[in-house]
Protein backbone atom coordinates (compact mmCIF):
# COMPACT_ATOMS: atom_id res chain seq x y z
CA UNK A 1 0.00 0.00 0.00
CA UNK A 2 1.37 3.31 -0.69
CA UNK A 3 1.19 6.25 2.32
CA UNK A 4 -1.29 8.65 -0.17
CA UNK A 5 -3.80 5.15 0.23
CA UNK A 6 -3.14 4.10 3.81
CA UNK A 7 -3.92 7.72 4.66
CA UNK A 8 -7.23 7.80 2.69
CA UNK A 9 -8.11 4.56 3.95
CA UNK A 10 -7.56 5.79 7.75
CA UNK A 11 -8.53 9.40 7.41
CA UNK A 12 -11.59 9.38 9.42
CA UNK A 13 -9.58 7.69 12.56
CA UNK A 14 -7.05 10.39 12.58
CA UNK A 15 -8.96 13.17 12.72
CA UNK A 16 -11.41 11.27 15.74
CA UNK A 17 -8.63 10.55 17.38
CA UNK A 18 -7.30 14.03 17.49
CA UNK A 19 -10.90 15.40 18.20
CA UNK A 20 -10.59 13.30 21.47
CA UNK A 21 -7.10 14.69 22.31
CA UNK A 22 -8.67 18.43 21.39
CA UNK A 23 -11.38 17.54 24.24
CA UNK A 24 -9.14 17.53 26.79
CA UNK A 25 -8.25 20.53 28.31
CA UNK A 26 -4.84 20.56 28.77
CA UNK A 27 -4.02 24.19 30.19
CA UNK A 28 -0.24 24.21 31.44
CA UNK A 29 -1.20 27.49 32.85
CA UNK A 30 -4.21 26.78 35.02
CA UNK A 31 -3.15 23.74 38.10
CA UNK A 32 -6.71 23.21 38.32
CA UNK A 33 -6.46 21.60 35.15
CA UNK A 34 -3.32 19.55 35.82
CA UNK A 35 -5.10 16.17 35.85
CA UNK A 36 -6.34 16.98 32.27
CA UNK A 37 -2.90 17.51 31.95
CA UNK A 38 -1.71 14.68 32.76
CA UNK A 39 -4.20 12.71 31.27
CA UNK A 40 -3.19 14.07 27.95
CA UNK A 41 -0.02 13.47 28.20
CA UNK A 42 -0.84 9.55 29.23
CA UNK A 43 -2.89 10.00 25.74
CA UNK A 44 -0.37 11.15 23.30
CA UNK A 45 1.82 8.20 25.05
CA UNK A 46 -0.17 5.59 24.22
CA UNK A 47 -1.21 6.90 20.69
CA UNK A 48 2.86 6.76 20.00
CA UNK A 49 2.83 3.26 21.08
CA UNK A 50 -0.24 2.51 18.81
CA UNK A 51 1.25 3.92 16.19
CA UNK A 52 4.78 1.55 16.79
CA UNK A 53 7.17 3.92 18.60
CA UNK A 54 9.04 2.13 21.11
CA UNK A 55 10.34 3.08 24.56
CA UNK A 56 7.31 5.39 24.86
CA UNK A 57 7.79 7.38 28.62
CA UNK A 58 5.58 9.59 30.69
CA UNK A 59 8.61 11.09 31.89
CA UNK A 60 7.23 13.09 34.89
CA UNK A 61 9.21 16.61 35.49
CA UNK A 62 8.86 19.24 38.23
CA UNK A 63 5.80 20.50 35.82
CA UNK A 64 3.98 18.54 33.26
CA UNK A 65 5.22 15.50 31.68
CA UNK A 66 7.44 15.00 28.84
CA UNK A 67 6.52 12.22 26.47
CA UNK A 68 9.16 10.31 25.20
CA UNK A 69 9.56 7.74 22.32
CA UNK A 70 11.77 6.57 19.65
CA UNK A 71 12.08 4.32 16.68
CA UNK A 72 15.44 3.00 15.22
CA UNK A 73 15.58 1.11 12.23
CA UNK A 74 18.96 1.02 11.69
CA UNK A 75 22.02 3.04 12.85
CA UNK A 76 23.14 4.16 9.80
CA UNK A 77 20.37 6.41 8.43
CA UNK A 78 20.35 9.66 9.82
CA UNK A 79 17.52 10.81 12.87
CA UNK A 80 14.81 13.22 13.23
CA UNK A 81 13.59 14.59 16.91
CA UNK A 82 10.34 15.51 16.27
CA UNK A 83 9.07 18.34 19.24
CA UNK A 84 5.58 19.77 19.32
CA UNK A 85 3.03 20.61 22.55
CA UNK A 86 0.12 18.89 24.18
CA UNK A 87 -0.62 21.99 26.38
CA UNK A 88 -2.71 24.96 25.52
CA UNK A 89 -3.14 28.38 26.13
CA UNK A 90 -6.49 29.35 28.48
CA UNK A 91 -9.41 29.31 26.65
CA UNK A 92 -10.74 32.83 28.14
CA UNK A 93 -12.83 34.84 27.47
CA UNK A 94 -15.26 31.57 27.26
CA UNK A 95 -18.07 33.76 25.93
CA UNK A 96 -16.26 35.03 22.73
CA UNK A 97 -16.91 31.33 21.88
CA UNK A 98 -18.90 30.24 19.41
CA UNK A 99 -18.63 26.62 20.40
CA UNK A 100 -16.90 24.93 24.10
CA UNK A 101 -13.50 25.55 23.42
CA UNK A 102 -12.81 21.88 24.52
CA UNK A 103 -16.04 20.47 22.37
CA UNK A 104 -14.56 20.17 18.72
CA UNK A 105 -17.06 20.79 16.05
CA UNK A 106 -16.67 21.29 12.53
CA UNK A 107 -18.13 23.80 10.35
CA UNK A 108 -16.92 24.49 6.85
CA UNK A 109 -14.20 21.85 6.46
CA UNK A 110 -12.31 23.43 9.89
CA UNK A 111 -11.71 22.18 13.41
CA UNK A 112 -13.21 24.51 16.25
CA UNK A 113 -11.46 24.04 19.68
CA UNK A 114 -8.27 25.23 21.82
CA UNK A 115 -5.44 23.79 20.70
CA UNK A 116 -6.95 22.83 16.86
CA UNK A 117 -3.79 24.49 15.55
CA UNK A 118 -1.79 25.50 18.60
CA UNK A 119 -0.40 22.92 18.46
CA UNK A 120 -2.24 19.66 19.25
CA UNK A 121 -3.31 19.26 15.40
CA UNK A 122 -0.15 19.92 14.35
CA UNK A 123 1.85 17.65 17.02
CA UNK A 124 -0.86 15.00 16.35
CA UNK A 125 0.37 14.95 11.88
CA UNK A 126 3.38 13.66 13.23
CA UNK A 127 2.19 10.57 14.90
CA UNK A 128 -0.10 10.00 12.03
CA UNK A 129 3.24 10.80 9.67
CA UNK A 130 5.00 8.23 11.38
CA UNK A 131 1.90 5.58 11.81
CA UNK A 132 1.82 5.74 7.96
CA UNK A 133 5.77 5.62 7.27
CA UNK A 134 5.75 2.47 10.08
CA UNK A 135 2.91 0.98 7.98
CA UNK A 136 3.81 1.15 4.74
CA UNK A 137 7.22 0.25 5.37
CA UNK A 138 8.79 3.45 4.43
CA UNK A 139 10.43 5.02 7.50
CA UNK A 140 13.43 6.58 5.86
CA UNK A 141 15.28 8.17 9.03
CA UNK A 142 15.28 7.09 12.78
CA UNK A 143 12.46 9.30 14.62
CA UNK A 144 12.54 10.16 18.31
CA UNK A 145 9.71 12.03 19.80
CA UNK A 146 9.68 14.84 22.46
CA UNK A 147 6.58 15.99 23.27
CA UNK A 148 6.36 18.52 26.22
CA UNK A 149 3.66 19.97 28.40
CA UNK A 150 5.02 23.71 29.24
CA UNK A 151 5.92 24.87 25.95
CA UNK A 152 2.19 27.94 26.56
CA UNK A 153 4.34 28.63 30.32
CA UNK A 154 7.94 28.83 28.73
CA UNK A 155 9.57 25.40 29.05
CA UNK A 156 11.98 25.53 31.74
CA UNK A 157 11.01 21.60 33.01
CA UNK A 158 12.00 20.76 29.07
CA UNK A 159 15.36 22.61 29.09
CA UNK A 160 15.92 20.53 32.09
CA UNK A 161 15.01 17.61 30.56
CA UNK A 162 17.16 18.29 27.15
CA UNK A 163 20.56 18.98 29.50
CA UNK A 164 20.02 15.86 31.44
CA UNK A 165 19.59 13.77 28.19
CA UNK A 166 21.79 14.77 25.50
CA UNK A 167 22.64 11.36 24.95
CA UNK A 168 19.21 9.95 24.84
CA UNK A 169 18.20 13.07 22.41
CA UNK A 170 20.84 12.17 20.08
CA UNK A 171 19.70 13.20 16.37
CA UNK A 172 20.04 15.28 13.05
CA UNK A 173 17.77 17.71 13.09
CA UNK A 174 14.73 18.60 14.91
CA UNK A 175 11.60 18.57 13.28
CA UNK A 176 8.87 20.85 14.57
CA UNK A 177 5.51 22.04 13.44
CA UNK A 178 4.04 24.61 15.99
CA UNK A 179 4.44 27.47 13.02
CA UNK A 180 2.14 28.95 10.03
CA UNK A 181 2.35 30.08 6.23
CA UNK A 182 1.01 32.46 4.64
CA UNK A 183 -1.65 30.50 2.80
CA UNK A 184 -2.22 26.91 1.59
CA UNK A 185 -1.58 28.33 -2.06
CA UNK A 186 1.22 30.38 -0.97
CA UNK A 187 3.51 27.68 0.86
CA UNK A 188 5.96 29.46 3.24
CA UNK A 189 8.74 28.06 5.80
CA UNK A 190 9.15 30.69 8.69
CA UNK A 191 13.22 30.78 9.24
CA UNK A 192 12.94 32.91 11.94
CA UNK A 193 11.64 32.89 15.17
CA UNK A 194 11.72 36.28 17.54
CA UNK A 195 12.96 35.93 20.75
CA UNK A 196 10.79 37.18 23.95
CA UNK A 197 10.95 39.17 27.25
CA UNK A 198 8.32 39.44 29.57
CA UNK A 199 8.33 41.43 32.35
CA UNK A 200 5.59 42.34 35.12
CA UNK A 201 5.67 45.47 36.77
CA UNK A 202 3.98 47.22 39.80
CA UNK A 203 3.29 51.01 40.23
CA UNK A 204 2.34 51.70 43.95
CA UNK A 205 1.05 55.45 45.52
CA UNK A 206 -0.60 55.20 48.62
CA UNK A 207 -0.80 52.33 51.32
CA UNK A 208 -4.28 51.89 50.67
CA UNK A 209 -6.96 52.64 48.27
CA UNK A 210 -8.36 56.11 48.84
CA UNK A 211 -11.49 57.78 48.50
CA UNK A 212 -10.95 59.87 45.05
CA UNK A 213 -12.78 62.79 46.13
CA UNK A 214 -11.49 63.61 49.83
CA UNK A 215 -7.67 62.24 48.38
CA UNK A 216 -7.73 63.11 44.70
CA UNK A 217 -5.80 65.71 43.32
CA UNK A 218 -3.29 65.79 46.27
CA UNK A 219 -1.92 62.08 45.60
CA UNK A 220 -0.47 60.74 42.68
CA UNK A 221 -2.93 58.14 41.07
CA UNK A 222 -0.72 54.82 40.32
CA UNK A 223 -3.26 54.16 37.56
CA UNK A 224 -1.95 57.19 35.69
CA UNK A 225 1.39 57.07 36.65
CA UNK A 226 1.36 53.75 34.96
CA UNK A 227 -0.50 54.72 31.85
CA UNK A 228 1.94 57.65 31.41
CA UNK A 229 4.95 55.18 31.86
CA UNK A 230 3.44 52.81 29.08
CA UNK A 231 3.30 55.57 26.49
CA UNK A 232 6.53 56.83 26.81
CA UNK A 233 7.89 53.89 25.90
CA UNK A 234 7.03 54.18 22.15
CA UNK A 235 8.41 58.14 20.66
CA UNK A 236 6.22 59.55 18.05
CA UNK A 237 7.79 57.10 15.50
CA UNK A 238 6.74 54.01 17.24
CA UNK A 239 10.43 53.28 18.07
CA UNK A 240 11.13 51.51 21.53
CA UNK A 241 12.41 54.18 23.71
CA UNK A 242 14.56 52.49 26.17
CA UNK A 243 17.74 53.34 26.12
CA UNK A 244 20.02 50.50 24.06
CA UNK A 245 16.97 48.62 23.35
CA UNK A 246 18.06 48.55 19.56
CA UNK A 247 21.79 48.00 20.07
CA UNK A 248 22.38 44.64 19.16
CA UNK A 249 19.26 44.85 16.51
CA UNK A 250 20.92 42.54 13.30
CA UNK A 251 20.17 44.87 10.66
CA UNK A 252 19.66 43.10 7.23
CA UNK A 253 20.87 44.52 3.66
CA UNK A 254 18.49 45.48 1.14
CA UNK A 255 18.54 42.83 -0.55
CA UNK A 256 17.37 40.87 2.28
CA UNK A 257 14.82 42.84 2.90
CA UNK A 258 13.68 43.09 -0.48
CA UNK A 259 13.09 39.10 -0.40
CA UNK A 260 11.44 39.61 2.80
CA UNK A 261 8.84 42.06 1.50
CA UNK A 262 8.54 40.20 -2.06
CA UNK A 263 6.40 37.09 0.25
CA UNK A 264 2.31 37.83 -0.87
CA UNK A 265 1.04 40.37 1.60
CA UNK A 266 -1.95 42.33 1.61
CA UNK A 267 -2.46 45.49 3.65
CA UNK A 268 -6.37 45.88 2.93
CA UNK A 269 -6.96 42.26 3.83
CA UNK A 270 -4.60 42.22 6.95
CA UNK A 271 -6.49 45.65 7.90
CA UNK A 272 -9.88 44.02 7.18
CA UNK A 273 -9.27 40.62 8.91
CA UNK A 274 -8.38 42.54 12.01
CA UNK A 275 -11.30 44.92 11.53
CA UNK A 276 -8.57 47.82 11.95
CA UNK A 277 -9.05 51.32 10.19
CA UNK A 278 -5.54 51.73 9.87
CA UNK A 279 -1.92 49.36 10.35
CA UNK A 280 0.26 50.62 13.20
CA UNK A 281 4.37 50.15 13.69
CA UNK A 282 7.92 51.55 13.77
CA UNK A 283 8.20 54.13 10.95
CA UNK A 284 9.77 53.04 8.36
CA UNK A 285 9.39 49.03 7.79
CA UNK A 286 6.34 47.10 6.08
CA UNK A 287 4.17 45.07 8.32
CA UNK A 288 6.18 41.67 7.44
CA UNK A 289 9.42 43.77 8.68
CA UNK A 290 7.37 45.07 11.20
CA UNK A 291 6.56 41.34 12.82
CA UNK A 292 9.71 39.84 11.38
CA UNK A 293 12.78 41.67 12.08
CA UNK A 294 11.96 44.44 14.02
CA UNK A 295 12.02 43.86 17.99
CA UNK A 296 8.56 45.23 19.64
CA UNK A 297 7.03 45.73 23.10
CA UNK A 298 3.26 45.20 23.86
CA UNK A 299 1.14 45.35 27.05
CA UNK A 300 -0.49 42.20 27.56
CA UNK A 301 -2.63 43.23 30.23
CA UNK A 302 -2.92 46.01 32.66
CA UNK A 303 -5.00 46.13 35.98
CA UNK A 304 -5.94 48.50 39.07
CA UNK A 305 -8.76 49.96 40.66
CA UNK A 306 -12.34 49.53 40.58
CA UNK A 307 -13.16 47.05 36.93
CA UNK A 308 -16.71 45.75 38.45
CA UNK A 309 -19.86 46.65 37.65
CA UNK A 310 -21.43 50.14 38.03
CA UNK A 311 -19.62 52.99 39.33
CA UNK A 312 -17.18 53.04 42.60
CA UNK A 313 -15.11 56.57 43.21
CA UNK A 314 -11.90 55.33 44.24
CA UNK A 315 -8.04 56.55 43.98
CA UNK A 316 -6.13 52.88 44.31
CA UNK A 317 -3.12 52.60 45.73
CA UNK A 318 -1.40 50.29 43.13
CA UNK A 319 -1.72 49.44 39.42
CA UNK A 320 -0.03 46.71 37.57
CA UNK A 321 0.78 45.77 34.02
CA UNK A 322 2.40 43.31 32.46
CA UNK A 323 4.73 43.76 29.49
CA UNK A 324 6.42 41.82 26.77
CA UNK A 325 9.53 42.42 24.26
CA UNK A 326 9.60 40.43 20.84
CA UNK A 327 13.30 40.14 20.36
CA UNK A 328 15.35 39.78 16.96
CA UNK A 329 18.64 38.42 16.22
CA UNK A 330 21.29 39.14 18.33
CA UNK A 331 19.28 41.04 20.55
CA UNK A 332 19.85 38.55 23.93
CA UNK A 333 16.79 37.90 26.77
CA UNK A 334 18.37 38.77 29.76
CA UNK A 335 20.16 42.03 28.59
CA UNK A 336 16.71 43.46 27.33
CA UNK A 337 14.78 42.37 30.31
CA UNK A 338 17.82 44.30 32.38
CA UNK A 339 17.61 47.64 29.90
CA UNK A 340 13.74 47.22 31.06
CA UNK A 341 14.34 47.13 34.56
CA UNK A 342 16.90 49.82 34.85
CA UNK A 343 14.87 51.93 32.74
CA UNK A 344 11.59 51.52 34.51
CA UNK A 345 13.09 52.64 37.48
CA UNK A 346 14.51 55.26 36.59
CA UNK A 347 11.51 56.81 35.29
CA UNK A 348 9.16 56.88 37.76
CA UNK A 349 8.44 59.91 39.40
CA UNK A 350 8.96 60.30 43.20
CA UNK A 351 5.58 60.20 43.66
CA UNK A 352 5.63 56.64 44.18
CA UNK A 353 7.44 53.36 43.95
CA UNK A 354 7.87 50.63 41.17
CA UNK A 355 8.59 46.49 41.30
CA UNK A 356 9.75 44.96 38.05
CA UNK A 357 9.76 41.27 37.87
CA UNK A 358 11.24 39.16 34.76
CA UNK A 359 8.79 36.21 33.94
CA UNK A 360 9.97 33.54 31.53
CA UNK A 361 12.23 34.43 28.13
CA UNK A 362 14.08 33.17 25.43
CA UNK A 363 16.17 33.97 22.35
CA UNK A 364 15.48 34.50 18.93
CA UNK A 365 16.51 31.79 16.21
CA UNK A 366 17.18 31.24 12.42
CA UNK A 367 17.39 28.57 10.26
CA UNK A 368 19.73 28.96 7.04
CA UNK A 369 18.23 28.49 3.77
CA UNK A 370 21.39 27.09 2.24
CA UNK A 371 21.22 23.93 5.19
CA UNK A 372 20.24 20.52 4.40
CA UNK A 373 17.30 20.58 6.39
CA UNK A 374 15.77 23.72 5.05
CA UNK A 375 16.10 22.37 1.30
CA UNK A 376 15.49 18.80 2.45
CA UNK A 377 11.59 20.67 3.78
CA UNK A 378 11.43 22.96 0.46
CA UNK A 379 11.37 19.86 -1.15
CA UNK A 380 9.22 18.14 0.79
CA UNK A 381 6.62 21.28 0.69
CA UNK A 382 7.12 21.16 -3.21
CA UNK A 383 6.18 17.75 -3.23
CA UNK A 384 3.17 17.99 -1.32
CA UNK A 385 2.24 21.51 -2.61
CA UNK A 386 3.29 21.22 -5.59
CA UNK A 387 5.14 25.21 -5.43
CA UNK A 388 8.38 25.80 -4.05
CA UNK A 389 7.88 27.43 -0.61
CA UNK A 390 9.00 31.10 0.78
CA UNK A 391 11.11 31.75 3.37
CA UNK A 392 9.63 33.55 5.88
CA UNK A 393 10.02 35.23 9.56
CA UNK A 394 7.64 34.11 12.06
CA UNK A 395 6.73 36.98 14.73
CA UNK A 396 6.10 34.42 17.39
CA UNK A 397 8.48 32.70 19.47
CA UNK A 398 9.26 29.47 20.68
CA UNK A 399 11.98 29.76 23.09
CA UNK A 400 13.10 26.74 23.32
CA UNK A 401 14.22 26.15 19.94
CA UNK A 402 17.58 28.24 21.17
CA UNK A 403 18.31 26.14 24.12
CA UNK A 404 18.07 23.25 21.80
CA UNK A 405 21.19 24.32 19.32
CA UNK A 406 23.17 25.59 22.52
CA UNK A 407 22.40 21.83 24.53
CA UNK A 408 21.95 19.48 21.63
CA UNK A 409 24.26 21.44 18.46
CA UNK A 410 21.17 20.85 16.65
CA UNK A 411 19.32 22.91 14.11
CA UNK A 412 15.11 23.18 14.32
CA UNK A 413 13.05 23.05 11.04
CA UNK A 414 9.89 24.93 11.59
CA UNK A 415 7.79 22.91 9.06
CA UNK A 416 4.22 24.67 10.29
CA UNK A 417 1.20 23.99 8.52
CA UNK A 418 -1.08 26.40 10.33
CA UNK A 419 -2.18 30.26 9.33
CA UNK A 420 -1.97 33.08 11.39
CA UNK A 421 -5.73 33.41 10.66
CA UNK A 422 -6.54 30.41 12.85
CA UNK A 423 -7.06 32.20 16.10
CA UNK A 424 -3.95 30.96 18.02
CA UNK A 425 -4.24 31.70 21.58
CA UNK A 426 -7.90 33.58 20.66
CA UNK A 427 -11.21 32.53 20.81
CA UNK A 428 -12.61 30.66 18.27
CA UNK A 429 -9.07 28.64 17.37
CA UNK A 430 -9.37 26.60 14.18
CA UNK A 431 -7.67 24.47 12.05
CA UNK A 432 -8.52 23.16 8.78
CA UNK A 433 -8.84 19.54 8.10
CA UNK A 434 -7.06 19.90 4.81
CA UNK A 435 -4.06 21.21 6.38
CA UNK A 436 -3.97 18.21 8.99
CA UNK A 437 -3.85 15.28 5.82
CA UNK A 438 -1.39 17.39 4.15
CA UNK A 439 0.70 17.82 6.79
CA UNK A 440 0.74 14.30 7.02
CA UNK A 441 1.04 13.57 3.24
CA UNK A 442 3.77 15.65 3.75
CA UNK A 443 6.38 15.09 6.79
CA UNK A 444 7.22 11.53 5.66
CA UNK A 445 8.40 13.15 1.81
CA UNK A 446 10.63 15.17 4.33
CA UNK A 447 11.87 12.18 6.17
CA UNK A 448 12.79 10.86 2.60
CA UNK A 449 14.64 13.64 1.09
CA UNK A 450 16.39 14.38 4.40
CA UNK A 451 17.82 10.71 4.37
CA UNK A 452 18.81 11.23 0.12
CA UNK A 453 20.40 14.46 1.44
CA UNK A 454 22.35 12.77 4.09
CA UNK A 455 23.78 9.84 2.46
N1 LIG B 1 3.25 28.02 18.29
C1 LIG B 1 3.48 29.24 18.99
C2 LIG B 1 4.58 30.08 18.37
C3 LIG B 1 4.37 30.58 16.96
C4 LIG B 1 3.12 30.75 16.41
C5 LIG B 1 5.48 30.90 16.20
C6 LIG B 1 2.97 31.20 15.10
C7 LIG B 1 5.34 31.37 14.92
C8 LIG B 1 4.08 31.52 14.36
C9 LIG B 1 3.82 28.92 20.44
O1 LIG B 1 2.95 27.95 20.98
C10 LIG B 1 3.64 30.15 21.26
O2 LIG B 1 2.54 30.61 21.39
N2 LIG B 1 4.72 30.66 21.87
C11 LIG B 1 4.63 31.75 22.79
C12 LIG B 1 5.86 31.84 23.63
C13 LIG B 1 5.75 31.20 24.98
C14 LIG B 1 6.97 31.48 25.81
C15 LIG B 1 4.50 31.52 25.72
C16 LIG B 1 4.51 33.07 22.05
O3 LIG B 1 5.01 33.22 20.93
O4 LIG B 1 3.90 33.96 22.63
MN1 LIG C 1 2.70 26.35 19.76
MN1 LIG D 1 1.06 29.00 21.57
Amino acid sequence: MTQAEYITENKERFLNELLELLRIPSISARSENNNDTQRCAEAVAQKLREAGADKVEVCATDGHPIIYGEKIVNALLPTVLVYGHYDVQPADPLELWNSPPFEPVIKDGKIYARGACDDKGQMYMHVKAFETMMQTNTLACNVKFMIEGEEEVGSVNLGKFVVANTARLKADVILISDTSMISMDTPSIDVGLRGLAYMEVEVVGPNRDLHSGVYGGAVANPATILAKMIASMHDENNHVTIPGFYDDVNILSEAERKDLNDAPFDQKEFNSDLGIKLEWGEEGYSTLERTGIRPTLEVNGMWSGYIGEGAKTVLPGKAFAKISMRLVPNQKSETIAQLFETHFKNMAPATVTVKVHAHHGGEPYLTPTDSIPYLAAAAAIEKGFGKKPIPTRGGGSIPIVALFERELGLKSMLMGFGLDSDNLHSPNEKYDIYNFYKGIETIPHFYKYFAEMNA
